[in-house]
């Protein structure tokens, strides 16, 4: 029999080398080459010869998305699925990615697309538990419960689906190359097959990918490069809130994002995020305040918590939930230095409610003031929003897509903005309290240190 030839495959960049090394000759990652089977004509990607034309020649016919029906999800989509298009939707266990993707599934098949829904994770009964729960008994929602690339790919021949879903990639294998599901080579070339299947039958497909700890897709780095759009599904276990943003999208906008509350029922779309925010926000208490907050274009009200107290500690206590704690610890020492108020020697808590996250600066006088609010113990006005970056010196200034950020404040009944002197004029309704430092802000905001 012949001997099978091997070669070594690295795990961090997917490269290979004839021969093992203590590094990775293609991205210099130590000891991940692993001895790996070369993996057999057949299974490579077929080059097709397709004729060029000129540019304003191309068929456009085809690249029409089609909308899942999912109105949080078609706005992250820009519109919905291209026929042809694979997707990755990546998240933590437990997020419900398989919970989303059966809810859009059931969408699409109501509004006559065949899906096929292959579970390599679960058995059939399962995801049709979940499924009736979700209310997605639709018959033309199909369903295979497979592991084995080539059972998947008969299955698309078999069922000749609009839109097929894969959940998840990492469980899917293929017997020809040896290695354990999950592992690089399996996850990289079930994609390149999947990748392949979608363009030639034009199937828009779907794929649950696994994260590592740190937030990214498990596997190789060259399956965000091999799909067309890679999209993340945030939350932590403890709120309800779940976001879904484009990290990668060949056909739209990265910017926008889609948010939902998970229910007895499933994923339920919150399309005003701000109110949702605000919902349980008390009147008249010292250390909150509310950021006019922007993620991607949309913009985002959110309550903003600060609790100081004296330390006992040597060093005191700094704790930033859905906040940056850098930044937390950054505003704590301009205000030490350009302010009359004094932190130190204070532990300093402080939150964005809700399992909401907001790092980004346009957060930071918003933040001040909280933590300001609760050293003086002395409220902001519920009318009030701040929206300004705060500088080493304790200037203020403008913050990107101001204009959108007011608009929803006015929207939200707020009344009265704290705002650098360089930002656009405030839409009707919202009065603009201008302060050129930090300092001048608390004045404003009726702060009597
Ligand atoms: P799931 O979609 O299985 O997550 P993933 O595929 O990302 O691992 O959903 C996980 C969680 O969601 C699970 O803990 C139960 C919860 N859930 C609800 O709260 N409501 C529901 O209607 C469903 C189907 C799940
Ligand atoms: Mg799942």
């Amino acid at each position: 029999m012949a001997k099978q030839r091997v070669e070594f495959r690295c795990d961090e960049c997917g490269g290979s080398a004839p021969r093992w090394s203590g590094k990775c000759p293609s991205c210099g990652a130590w000891n991940s080459l692993h001895e790996a089977p070369v993996v057999p004509a057949s299974a490579q990607p077929i080059p097709r010869l397709d004729a060029a034309v000129p540019i304003d020649q191309v068929d456009m016919a085809a690249w029409g998305a089609s909308p899942t029906g999912i109105g949080e999800l078609d706005r992250v989509l820009s519109g919905g699925l291209v026929p042809g298009s694979v997707t990755v939707v990546g998240g933590e266990p437990g997020v419900g990615k398989s919970t989303l993707l059966t809810q859009a599934a059931a969408s699409m098949a109501r509004a006559g697309r065949r899906v096929l829904y292959v579970s390599a994770e679960e058995s059939s009964q399962q995801v049709r538990m979940r499924a009736d729960r979700l209310d997605a008994l639709v018959p033309e929602l199909w369903l295979a419960a497979e592991t084995d690339l080539g059972h998947v790919v008969a299955q698309l021949d078999a069922v000749q689906p609009a839109v097929a879903i894969v959940d998840s990639i990492q469980t899917l294998h293929d017997p020809v190359l040896g290695s354990a599901p999950g592992s690089v080579v399996q996850v990289r070339e079930c994609a390149h097959r999947l990748v392949r299947e979608a363009k030639e039958r034009g199937v828009a497909v779907l794929l649950v990918g696994h994260v590592t700890k740190d937030g990214g897709l498990a596997g190789p780095r060259v399956l965000e490069h091999v799909v067309d759009t890679v999209l993340a599904f945030e939350g932590d276990n403890h709120h309800a809130l779940r976001l879904v943003r484009a990290v990668k999208h060949r056909f739209g906008s990265t910017n926008e994002v889609g948010l939902f509350e998970m229910g007895d029922a499933g994923l339920i779309p919150v399309p005003d995020a701000s109110a949702l925010f605000l919902a349980d926000r008390r009147p008249g208490v010292a250390g909150s305040t509310v950021v006019a907050a922007i993620d991607g274009h949309r913009p985002l009200l959110i309550e903003v918590q600060a609790l100081t107290i004296g330390s006992s500690l040597a060093v005191p206590r700094l704790s930033a939930q859905g906040l940056d704690s850098g930044r937390l610890a950054f505003l704590l020492a301009v205000l030490e230095r350009r302010t009359d108020v004094s932190i130190a020697k204070h532990d300093v808590y402080a939150l964005a409610v809700g399992g909401a996250r907001v790092v980004e600066p346009g957060a930071d006088l918003a933040l001040a003031l909280a933590v300001t609010s609760s050293c003086v113990d002395s409220a902001l006005a519920d009318d009030l929003v701040a929206c300004a970056e705060v500088g080493l010196g304790g200037e203020l200034r403008q913050v990107g897509q101001t204009s959108r950020r007011l608009a929803e404040a006015a929207r939200l009944g707020f009344r009265r903005v704290l705002l650098p002197h360089s930002a656009p004029d405030p839409p009707d309704g919202l009065t603009a309290l201008r302060a050129a430092t930090i300092a001048d802000a608390i004045a404003l905001a009726g702060l009597a240190l």
